[in-house]
């Protein structure tokens, strides 16, 4: 649906689950996509929380899958819609890891704002990334994003407390960004 330079975002479809189910239960993975403690995920549940969103019926919401190469990588979503403010909050995983590092991130994000902020007419959008998680925070700053604020010593992350670090950028930052 949305083509990058080395990306393409599209809906996630049931075929994506096996893959996704392995990006879930990758620890390396998980420590780094902040959020929930790491818990096992099971295909079985995976296949019926999709299922029941397929019964719903209407859209997928702004959640892509990554593709590169033919191959899934990944997933992103903006989601937490504020529509009188018009601001969202941003995820990102690459689950494959042998694509970490190689500006697939970097390409995902731009375009995904490209979506948020052209094709939503947004205003605002924002994170949360983990402040140990160096690579995150290099690929968001690359693409325009700020911090904004800083929640110390917040989350039990792999044996450390770490920050709650929030970026954002902002419609004309966006702009800029792409000049
Ligand atoms: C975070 C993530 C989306 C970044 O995507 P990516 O394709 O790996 O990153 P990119 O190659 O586009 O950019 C990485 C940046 O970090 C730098 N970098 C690469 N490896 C690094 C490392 N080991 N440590 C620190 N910085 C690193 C790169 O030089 C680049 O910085 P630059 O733009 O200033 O040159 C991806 O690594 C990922 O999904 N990781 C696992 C889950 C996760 O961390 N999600 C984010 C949760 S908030």
């Amino acid at each position: 649906m949305l083509n990058g330079q080395k990306v393409v975002l599209r809906a996630v479809v049931r075929n994506d689950l096996e893959r996704l189910c392995q990006f879930n239960n990758d620890l390396a993975v998980e420590l780094a996509s902040g959020g929930d403690a790491p818990m096992p995920q099971s295909l079985e549940r995976l296949q019926a929380e999709f299922d029941d969103k397929v019964r719903q019926g209407g859209r997928d919401g702004a959640e892509f899958a990554i593709e590169a190469d033919g191959e899934l990588i990944g997933q992103c979503a903006l989601f937490a819609f504020d529509h009188v403010a018009r601001c969202c909050e941003l995820g990102i995983t690459i689950g494959d890891k042998s694509y970490w590092g190689r500006g697939y991130g970097r390409d995902t994000l731009r375009t995904l704002l490209d979506y948020a902020f052209h094709l939503l007419n947004l205003r605002r959008v924002f994170l949360a990334v983990n402040g140990n998680n160096d690579r995150a925070i290099r690929a968001y700053r690359s693409c325009g994003f700020v911090e904004e604020g800083r929640l110390r010593a917040h989350v039990w992350n792999n044996g450390a407390y770490v920050d709650l670090v929030y970026m954002g950028i902002l419609r004309e930052e966006w702009k800029r960004s792409r000049t």
